[in-house]
């Protein structure tokens, strides 16, 4: 039996975590078994990388971010993520190599073949079935980011950065239509919540 691996991907401040959480409710009550992870980190060898990542020096260069990004992955993949598939668990994965493509890609302004490159070397054939895009207005985003108690080396960026970030989620929403589903997030938690379990359902009835 294979699982089933589903990401969130979205800029700040989007609600994902929310609705991960959310999600993974439902879904065991569903009767299935889950396991939540978030990028980067989830392993021993990962979270202090997660550290570096998020609290590290202004000196970190977007080629470093870039490896260390993936560094964290390639465990997380083998670590975990192979191991539960294979068990036949659904996936919950905030955040994965989109991410990447439009941190470090399009945001940070990398090579995108050679972020690509990458991100193949890193993952291999371990990829997601399913992507929940969660879209929020950049204001949305600021006012929510405002409001947390510090923030971290992303979260210093600045407005241009996210809108490369958000322009580069749009286009690839529009690159890869059957796995990237694009959410309003910006409408109520019950409402948005609706929609992502429409979409789940219906994709894990379509596999079945
Ligand atoms: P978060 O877990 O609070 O969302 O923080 C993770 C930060 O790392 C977020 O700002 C996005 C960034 N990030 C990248 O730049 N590239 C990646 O590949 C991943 C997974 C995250």
């Amino acid at each position: 039996m294979s699982g089933f691996f589903i990401t969130f991907e979205g800029t700040e401040g989007c609600g994902k975590s929310t609705h991960i959480k959310k999600l993974a409710a439902r879904l065991e009550t569903e009767g299935h078994t889950v396991h939540t992870l978030r990028e980067p980190g989830g392993t021993d060898c990962g979270e202090p990388i997660r550290q570096l990542l998020k609290h590290g020096p202004d000196s970190l260069t977007a080629e470093t971010e870039l490896l260390l990004m993936n560094a964290s992955r390639a465990q997380l993949v083998r670590e975990v993520i192979r191991p539960a598939l294979e068990s036949g668990e659904i996936v919950l994965c905030d955040r994965f190599y989109d991410s990447t493509t439009v941190y470090q890609g399009i945001g940070r302004g990398l090579n995108l073949e050679e972020v690509q490159r990458v991100i193949d070397f890193a993952v291999g054939d371990t990829r997601p079935n399913l992507t929940l895009l969660l879209q929020v207005p950049l204001e949305t985003s600021e006012e929510r980011l405002a409001r947390r108690m510090g923030t971290d080396r992303f979260e210093q960026a600045d407005r241009a950065f996210f809108e490369r970030v958000e322009r580069g989620y749009r286009n690839l929403a529009q690159k890869y239509p059957e796995r990237i589903h694009p959410i309003d997030a910006d409408l109520s938690i019950e409402a948005v919540e609706t929609k992502i379990w429409e979409i789940v359902s219906n994709t894990l009835n379509t596999a079945e």
